[in-house]
């Protein structure tokens, strides 16, 4: 497995990220590829760029079914450049979440449900669109990335996190009996 990200405790995933002015110059063409591939390699949801030490307004978003997250829709991994949530909705959801910076460990974090949001692609390209559910979810972990916010900062306290391997026996286990049944 790659040991180039960043871990919790490291104080560059504590920064604020810096606006990306141009999408064009190949460090952040690089950047963009590196951090897709790195999202494939570990099997990931997403990456921010601070997780590969860099502190760019950047991260990638890459929803695909698996073992941990049987119920996550598909989605082609995609850059997302500057990113910004434009609208919330009102209501929340708790759900469980990862991070490639936190390994081992899983949190039960609450999220808005759906969030209008606004960024660039690595081709240039505006977006504007609404996600929901778990690709909201994604968007709003990655994009607390680039603030200097991980997923243990927003859990309402320390008894919902789990060791991934226990979660793996009691969730995992528990949500596939719900999809079996
Ligand atoms: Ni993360």
């Amino acid at each position: 497995m790659s040991t180039d990200i960043i871990l919790l405790g490291n104080p560059l995933l504590r920064q604020k990220s810096q606006v990306v002015d141009d999408i064009y110059v190949s460090g952040v063409q690089a950047l963009g590829k590196k951090m897709l591939g790195r999202v494939k390699a570990m099997n990931g949801m997403g990456i921010a760029a601070p997780q590969l030490g860099e502190l760019k307004r950047m991260f990638v978003m890459a929803s695909h079914p698996n073992e941990r997250y049987p119920y996550a829709p598909l989605m082609e991994a995609t850059v997302v450049i500057n990113p910004q949530i434009i609208a919330y909705s009102e209501s929340k959801e708790k759900g469980w979440e990862g991070c490639l910076s936190v390994p081992g460990l899983r949190g039960e974090v609450w999220r808005h449900k759906s969030v209008d949001v606004m960024y660039q692609t690595l081709t240039g390209e505006s977006i504007e669109t609404r996600y929901e559910g778990f690709l909201a979810r994604i968007f709003q972990h990655e994009n607390d990335h680039l603030d200097g916010y991980l997923f243990v900062d927003r859990v309402e306290s320390g008894h919902d996190l789990m060791v991934e391997a226990e979660w793996q026996k009691q969730i995992v286990s528990s949500m596939q009996e719900i999809s079996d049944s």
